[in-house]
């Protein structure tokens, strides 16, 4: 399945925006070829395009309040650890691709909190692809642009992250889950339930993910494919891999790596699962998944803090909470939780007090609806 084009229209300054998301479950799957289920949140960035007549990008970014200006024909552009890796990346990446970039001034704002696990980065990349190309006059199938954008992450700013924040970000819909196949990019939307709602809670402890821990989980799985690949024919990724495979044929590989790749086989069992029971509007079910996925976290992929563990266990004190978890790539950030809509109230008052009293920091706590992926915005009047 794949979305609608990207098209392109006239006007001198124009406006694109791109969500950043929650993930509901399937974490740590998605660059393991398996299957992961986000929906897009109310939390978007903002690029106000309009073009040059030379080859310079112009960006000035609101929230940073500051200005960069390159040269898209520097021969050797670089990552700067810097905000601004965002843009220059996927611009980079789009030139490389063989769209010539037309030169252009940016002004980009947000309000994705930052570095809480919600995708800030595949929001502002999105968001300037989108931006970038058409105000080159180019249209690009959005499972495309997502790619793209990945590979800006990947390759540019040096995080081997998978599909999954920048295909929800283009990808999303109101009201909808996403659950998708990151091998093969088909997905199917799933109805939230009235019933129930998303509340996301911000630990407020920031997680920097570039090139450190997130790095290594994946290289850990990479050494597990290949030890199991060797015994079973046919695995390309942990996604062709069953518990039962690999209880029978992992049991000499060093017990890290048997963790990990414990989590993410059973995690794509679950989010499988998950998936069952949103269609059967099976709630309670859904839920136990989640806390089940939040433990694999916790113990056999060690992606998870102490703050992460307290805000779910507080969570799960509580009545009208069907599940909760750690979302996002972990190490800080925030939970998802699955509440009754009448119980959210008494969530937020009791997370947010015990969180506040036992670690001296105050939560953020949102009700997310889920939201549309990128899009064009009206000309400003
Ligand atoms: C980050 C990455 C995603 C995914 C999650 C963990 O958000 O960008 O690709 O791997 O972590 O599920």
């Amino acid at each position: 399945m794949s979305g609608p084009s990207l098209s392109t229209c006239g006007g001198q300054s124009r406006v694109f925006r791109a969500p950043g998301r929650v993930n509901l479950i399937g974490e740590h799957t998605d660059y393991n070829d398996g299957f992961v289920m986000p929906a897009a949140i109310d939390f978007s960035t903002w690029v106000t395009i309009s073009p040059r007549d030379d080859r310079v990008l112009s960006v000035y970014s609101e929230n940073f309040r500051e200005q960069v200006d390159f040269d898209l024909d520097d021969a050797a552009p670089r990552p700067k650890r810097h905000w601004s890796d965002y843009v220059k990346g996927v611009a980079v990446t789009l030139e490389q691709s063989g769209y010539r970039m037309r030169g252009a001034q940016l002004h980009i704002r947000g309000n994705v909190p930052l570095g809480s696990g919600l995708s800030s980065s595949a929001a502002i990349e999105v968001a300037t692809g989108y931006a970038l190309l058409e105000n080159s006059g180019f249209a690009m199938d959005r499972s495309e642009l997502a790619q793209l954008c990945q590979r800006a992450e990947n390759d540019f700013v040096g995080l081997r992250c998978g599909i999954m924040d920048q295909f929800i970000s283009c990808h999303g819909q109101k009201g909808k889950a996403l659950l998708l196949d990151c091998r093969s990019l088909d997905y199917r939307l799933l109805p939230l339930s009235d019933e129930a709602c998303l509340v996301i809670c911000n630990t407020m402890v920031k997680h920097e993910l570039a090139g450190g821990e997130y790095n290594k989980r994946r290289a850990e799985c990479e050494v597990g494919v290949g030890h199991l690949a060797e015994r079973l024919p046919g695995v390309r990724a942990l996604r062709d891999v069953t518990t039962a495979d690999l209880e029978s044929h992992g049991r000499d590989l060093p017990e890290l790596v048997y963790r990990r790749c414990r989590h993410v086989i059973s995690e794509n069992a679950r989010v499988v699962k998950a998936g069952a029971a949103l269609e059967r509007g099976d709630l309670s079910d859904f839920g136990r998944l989640m806390d089940e996925s939040h433990r694999s976290l916790r113990d056999d992929y060690e992606v998870s803090c102490d703050e992460l563990d307290l805000m779910v266990k507080l969570a799960r004190a509580l009545p009208g909470v069907y599940g909760s978890r750690m979302t996002g790539g972990g190490f800080g950030g925030c939970t998802v939780n699955l509440v009754a809509s009448e119980k959210v109230e008494e969530l937020k008052r009791g997370v947010a007090d015990e969180y506040q009293k036992a670690t001296g920091l105050a939560p953020e706590i949102y009700i997310s609806n889920a939201a549309n992926g990128a899009e064009e915005m009206a000309a400003e009047a």
